[in-house]
């Protein structure tokens, strides 16, 4: 069989490395206007081709960001995205080639960490990708979602018009900061390309801006999808970032006193996101998914364990297991003071995957053990990690690259 060749490919290989990856999503090439948004994105950051022979077979991109994780701290993250294989060249190897070069790439400069949003799930465990973070999809009807008077307030809402809000969002998002683990950084490029362009093209969502105190601190992007011949819509939201608990509670306040809507769909809210306590009748709100949001591959363990704060607890020793970055297994002393590479045998072993989920978090050690995810070699071990590794508020991204 012709053998996977992956480089780094250079400016003048972008397009066409775009389009494969838009084709293997079963999406039409890029128009000529559509690059010329989509360009300065791609050009943030290398892009990996695979070749079997001379012709491209597929192609992954990674996008230099920053991940927030517990205790506030941002790192550098590798956001990889664009990720996909001719329909006609599956089954050699080439997304194997990919991810194995993605990952040793990421590490020769410098990053952390890695994150992606995952289509299919079952490929990526294999490369130590775990879900770093989850979201809720929620569902309510405002006739019956109303909210109960003590639920905090102290700010106004208003809609921003799209040509406002080409500069007002970017400064905002920004603004709020490291507000939750899990939070990522959005470039100039990542709003030109994926905001600035809905625009442009006339087709951008409406924008509510919630003003606290001490200005605007939140925001909601909404569309309303008329689904049947009558007057009313159901209210999509698509992006919506706030951190204090009174610009969240006034955006869901505005959203559901919306006229005309039948139905407000959110379909990436953090989990812990009380909705349902802040309404009158709790069953207003309904979960109708609990979905895997960002997904974490941990590059340089130790880096990645020693930038997080940790919780009270006493000293633990992890042992890890990395098959694709074997520089990574080792066993790690992990305390309140920080994580470093330890002899000391281990009192719990977990794969860089496991590792992946309770890093920010977001799966606890007792559930990861109950899947035999965890190996607990010494049972006071359990109950210490999860105190150590255990983050408030959950962990969240809420952003689509
Ligand atoms: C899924 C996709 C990336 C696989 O590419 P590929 O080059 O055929 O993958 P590889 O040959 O390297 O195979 C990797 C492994 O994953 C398995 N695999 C391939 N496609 C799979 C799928 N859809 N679901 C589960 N496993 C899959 C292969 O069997 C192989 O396992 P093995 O080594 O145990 O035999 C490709 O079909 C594609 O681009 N699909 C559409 C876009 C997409 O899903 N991209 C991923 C974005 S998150």
């Amino acid at each position: 069989m012709t053998e996977v060749d992956v480089r780094v490919l250079d400016n003048s290989e972008r397009r066409a490395a775009h389009d494969v990856a838009r084709g293997a999503q079963h999406l039409a090439a890029v128009s000529d206007g559509e690059w010329a948004y989509v360009r300065d994105l791609h050009e943030h950051g290398p892009v990996l081709g695979a070749f079997l022979g001379e012709s491209l077979a597929g192609t992954v991109r990674l996008i230099p960001s920053g991940l927030a994780l517990p205790g506030g701290v941002t790192v550098p993250m590798a956001a990889t995205t664009g990720s996909g294989v001719r329909a006609d060249r599956t089954g050699r190897g080439v997304f194997t080639g990919l991810r194995r070069e993605s990952l040793r790439l990421a590490a020769e400069q410098g990053f952390p960490v890695m994150g992606n949003l995952v289509t299919g799930a079952m490929l990526y465990g294999r490369f130590g990708h775990g879900v770093g973070t989850r979201s809720r999809a929620v569902r309510l009807n405002p006739r019956e979602a109303r909210l109960r008077p003590e639920v905090p307030t102290d700010g106004d809402v208003r809609l921003v018009d799209p040509e406002a809000s080409i500069g007002l969002l970017p400064r905002l998002y920004e603004g709020l900061g490291p507000y939750r683990p899990g939070v990522m950084d959005r470039s100039a490029h990542w709003w030109r390309a994926k905001w600035e362009r809905l625009v442009r093209a006339g087709k951008s969502p409406s924008v509510a801006v919630h003003r606290g105190p001490d200005g605007d601190d939140g925001f909601a992007v909404y569309e309303a999808k008329r689904s049947g011949p009558g007057p009313r819509v159901t209210l999509m939201v698509t992006d919506f970032h706030a951190a204090r608990p009174e610009a969240v509670a006034g955006l869901w306040r505005f959203l559901l006193g919306i006229d005309l809507v039948e139905e407000v769909c959110a379909r990436r809210r953090p989990t812990d996101e009380l909705v349902e306590g802040m309404l009158v009748n709790w069953r207003a709100c309904r979960t109708h998914a609990l979905d895997d949001d960002l997904w974490l591959r941990l590059v340089d363990l130790p880096k990645a364990l020693d930038a997080r704060a940790y919780g009270d607890g006493d000293p633990l020793v992890v042992g890890v297991v990395d098959d694709v970055l074997p520089g990574n297994s080792a066993n790690y002393l992990i305390s309140p003071a920080g994580a470093a590479p330890t002899e000391e045998r281990p009192q719990l072993t977990l794969s860089v995957q496991a590792l992946a989920m309770a890093y920010l978090g977001t799966m606890s050690f007792a559930a990861l053990a109950s899947v035999g995810s965890v190996r607990v070699l010494d049972d006071k071990a359990l109950p210490g990690a999860d105190r150590l590794f255990g983050a408030r508020p959950a962990a969240f991204c809420g952003t689509l690259f």
